[in-house]
């Protein structure tokens, strides 16, 4: 499995404290069947992003491994984006700046709260520079939990879409649970990430979300969400063919559109 979010780098952000955490961390991932990590550090007000002295860091964190486990694993970088200004305008001038091993797919965060109404423009934007916005666990936004109507116009844009494997498995909570498995039977989703943090509760293993998604939508949507589509934004290479998104066209009424997803919920 490829995991395209993972907050591995060692006290850049809210992620591991040390190296010897993150190390763990590997760790805990190659034993789940993980062979490939992107380290997404966040990039936000809160945590610069300086993408030499990350390379640096992540250079330590391959050293520090065992041989044994870093003969298992291949080690990239890319970055957990915020929707700021200025990282807007960077990652324009300098499309490898934040992306996926400098190779165009840009994890994108929404803030927790609203969404900018300028967002579409933004995509097109981003796009325009070559890059590839992939919006990350739109099942965690409190604005798309309530609706999610303004994800259609985004999918149909050509927006990718990352659920976290603690939603899929139900460990984030009702609501996320419910909506990733809605997006999952809609063909909405791209990608399974970990966004882990630590060993704790948001640890990195992907191998229980992989089992309930082959289980509830089959093995080959399972290859294609944990392995091959994060496998090909590892590479900078296109996705292969998806599956049609459904219901995308359909005008569906806020009441109906909730009866179908939630039915005796709503
Ligand atoms: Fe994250």
């Amino acid at each position: 499995m490829v995991d395209i979010h993972h907050h591995l780098l060692p006290g850049v952000d809210d992620g591991p404290v040390d190296i010897e955490l993150s190390v763990a961390m590997v760790e805990m991932a190659v034993e789940d069947g993980v062979t490939h990590i992107v380290a997404t550090p966040h990039a936000n007000n809160a945590y610069e992003y300086h993408r030499p002295s990350h390379e640096l860091l992540l250079q330590q964190v391959r050293e520090a491994l065992p041989d044994r486990v870093r003969e298992k694993i291949t080690l990239g970088l890319g970055s957990d984006f915020h929707l700021l200004f200025e990282n807007i305008e960077e990652a324009k001038a300098d499309p490898a700046k934040f992306s996926i091993n400098g190779k165009g797919y840009l994890m994108l965060e929404l803030p927790d709260h609203g969404i900018p109404r300028n967002l579409e423009e933004v995509l097109y934007s981003l796009r325009v520079a070559g890059l590839t916005p992939v919006l990350t666990h739109p099942e965690r936004n409190a604005t798309l939990q309530s609706s999610l109507e303004p994800l259609k116009s985004w999918l149909q844009g050509g927006l990718l879409l990352q659920v976290t494997a603690n939603s899929v498995t139900g460990d984030f909570g009702k609501v996320a649970h419910r909506i990733s498995n809605l997006l999952l039977d809609n063909n909405w989703v791209h990608f399974v990430a970990s966004d882990a943090h630590s060993v704790g509760r948001r640890n990195p293993r992907l191998s229980p979300a992989y089992a309930t998604v082959a289980k509830r939508r089959g093995e080959e949507t399972a290859r294609r969400l944990f392995l091959e589509n994060p496998l090909a934004a590892f590479e900078g290479q296109p996705l292969g063919e998806q599956p049609e998104a459904l219901h995308l066209h359909e005008d569906l009424e806020p009441k109906s559109w909730w009866r179908r997803i939630f039915g005796s919920d709503s």
